[in-house]
């Protein structure tokens, strides 16, 4: 399945997908990535990697519309069948996420439907919750909504700051983003309503991903 990658920044998500796609068997290939931000280090990860990278900066554009139609233009001459946002931080327009409905990921640095929108660790500290973690959703015009396909939990530990939260978060996205997109990628997702099922074996053997790390 031809992917295209959405960024605006660091890119370290974007360095998993990468690796994962490099591994034999795995059923997706990066086909395009595109920032918004023409300074994203992202963009360089892409390129060393020989993949093709795009800046679209957002500010050139007057309208949210006008900017997105730029993307959906660059994503489907690319071939593009499936978009995974890895770390993407613009709201994309309802025309948008509609036009690529269930054919598009987002990765979101805690366990959803708590803590969506920014400054997600500074809540999760200040709200005491002993568990968070991340999660992939297919994405729907809402921000951070959308059916679950996969989680991971990880522990607050105490001393915790923003900081080391969100490294240890991190850490999880990097095994989380490869294994949802190969699970979509590999036709092992499917709707029923509003809820992503995973083909029962597939999930089965994917088990130790759901659980908390606890060490
Ligand atoms: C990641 O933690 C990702 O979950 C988060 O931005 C970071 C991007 O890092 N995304 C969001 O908060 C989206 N709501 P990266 O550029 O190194 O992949």
């Amino acid at each position: 399945m031809k992917v295209g990658i959405l960024i605006s920044g660091r890119g370290s998500n974007l360095k998993s997908l990468i690796d994962a796609c490099a591994t034999p068997g795995y059923p997706a290939e990066i086909a395009l990535v595109i920032s918004n931000r023409p300074e994203a280090p992202g963009l360089g990860i892409a390129r060393a990697a020989g993949i093709p990278a795009l800046a679209i900066d957002h500010k050139l554009f007057a309208t949210r519309e006008a900017f997105d139609a730029e993307l959906d233009k660059a994503l489907r001459a690319a071939g593009v069948e499936l978009i995974c946002n890895a770390g993407f931080m613009r709201i994309l327009s309802d025309g948008f996420v509609e036009a690529w409905r269930d054919r598009q990921l987002n990765i979101h640095p805690s366990l959803l439907p708590a803590f969506k929108g920014l400054k997600v660790h500074e809540r999760v500290l200040e709200a005491g919750v002993r568990i968070t973690g991340c999660t992939v959703h297919i994405v729907r015009p809402a921000m951070d909504e959308g059916p679950i396909v996969a989680q991971v939990a990880v522990p607050v530990q105490p001393g915790d700051t923003a900081e080391t939260l969100a490294d240890r978060v991190l850490a999880a996205e990097h095994k989380l983003y490869p294994l949802a997109l190969k699970l979509v990628a590999g036709g092992h997702v499917r709707l029923e309503g509003e809820r992503a099922i995973i083909d029962g074996a597939v999930a089965k053997a994917q088990a130790p991903l759901f659980v908390p790390d606890i060490s």
